[in-house]
């Protein structure tokens, strides 16, 4: 039997990367793998970690390369899309190319080309299509992001779920955990907390900006689940899944924990309000959710933030 066809769009970001492992790892290969990469050629750390993957130069802004794909890898029966401008802030000096990447309308309108519609389109969201009002949102609560970037991601769960029949939309927490294969350049959240700490100065945390951290490996297991779920099941689905880790965490929590594990000073997590600072972008205050649907759906229960970090700084310090 043939083997079934993945391909994740922005393989080379953060979450792509981990998510390339993922499959990878999968004991016997029953997957043929592939991934897009965007502004520059892919990282040969990748190539060699992820080997027989194919990689593809595509610009969702445009649509250019998704036909070389169709030519030479064919109809993939997984895309998952981790492509975006993830990042709040450069969005909102930006609003035309953050929806133009970020709502995929080139990637859909070219899985919808295929004759045969087997394709399950697996895209990544985010919690900040809430307007962090209250806690614990709910799939089905009322969205209304504060910024672009959340503007752009529910504009693009809705071009997804008119235009295509076949999806799971992941709406994801803050993703932390170790560096990927080819290290990235944003900044990673645990990572630039311990670093920060580590330098021995007073640093500012807020006490009023709460999110469900959640383990990258948990955000891979999840996506690895709903591709055996469409592979076994083959019943087309339309899945909107809030996606975090089981607790409620303030961003001064978060650093509490770090400053823990690593012995730190705690008075050096020097508390303050989110509207003491201005970032350049609104950020929504309490966006925590509910992940009952997620549980209840894959039977996967993410772990809980301390036991994530440990991991984390394992994995750093074995680099
Ligand atoms: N990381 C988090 O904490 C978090 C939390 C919630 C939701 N999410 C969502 O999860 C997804 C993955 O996040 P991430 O942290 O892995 O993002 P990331 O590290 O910023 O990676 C973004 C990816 O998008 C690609 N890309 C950028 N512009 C593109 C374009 N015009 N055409 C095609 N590809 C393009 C990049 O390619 P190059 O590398 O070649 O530039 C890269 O592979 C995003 O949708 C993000 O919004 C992330």
């Amino acid at each position: 039997m043939s083997k079934k066809k993945v391909l994740v769009v922005g393989g080379t970001g953060y979450l792509g990367q981990h998510i390339l492992q993922g499959y990878a790892e999968i004991h016997g290969s029953p997957y043929d793998l592939a991934f897009t990469h965007q502004s520059s050629p892919p990282p040969q750390a990748l190539l060699d970690a992820i080997p027989h993957s194919f990689a593809f130069h595509v610009d969702l802004k445009t649509g250019e390369g998704f036909e070389a794909i169709s030519n030479s890898f064919g109809q993939p029966d997984v895309v998952v899309n981790c492509a975006a401008i993830s990042v709040p802030r450069i969005c909102e000096v930006d609003p035309a190319a953050a929806f133009a990447i970020n709502v995929p309308s080139s990637l859909v309108e070219w899985l919808s080309s295929f004759r045969k519609s087997t394709t399950l389109l697996i895209h990544l969201s985010t919690d900040q299509v809430y307007e962090g009002e209250k806690s614990f949102y709910k799939e089905d609560d009322e969205t209304d992001p504060v910024n672009v970037y959340g503007k752009s991601k529910i504009a693009a769960e809705q071009f997804i779920s008119e235009k295509y029949s076949n999806f799971a939309i992941l709406r994801s927490s803050i993703i932390f955990g170790p560096q990927t294969i080819s290290p990235v350049p944003k900044s990673l959240p645990i990572q630039w907390i311990d670093s920060a700490l580590a330098k021995g100065k007073k640093m500012d945390f807020f006490h009023d900006e709460y999110r469900c951290p959640v383990f990258v490996k948990d955000v891979v297991a999840i996506i690895l689940a709903l591709t055996n779920k469409w592979i076994s099941d083959n019943k087309p689905m339309q899945l909107l899944l809030n996606v975090g880790g089981p607790e409620r965490v303030s961003r001064a929590q978060m650093a509490e924990v770090v400053a823990h594990i690593r012995g730190y000073d705690a008075s050096l997590i020097n508390i303050v309000s989110a509207l003491s600072v201005d970032r350049g972008v609104k950020s929504p205050s309490d966006i925590s959710m509910d992940i009952t649907k997620l549980v209840q759906t894959l039977n996967i229960s993410p772990i809980p933030y301390k036991d994530g970090v440990k991991l984390t700084l394992d994995a750093e310090a074995k680099c």
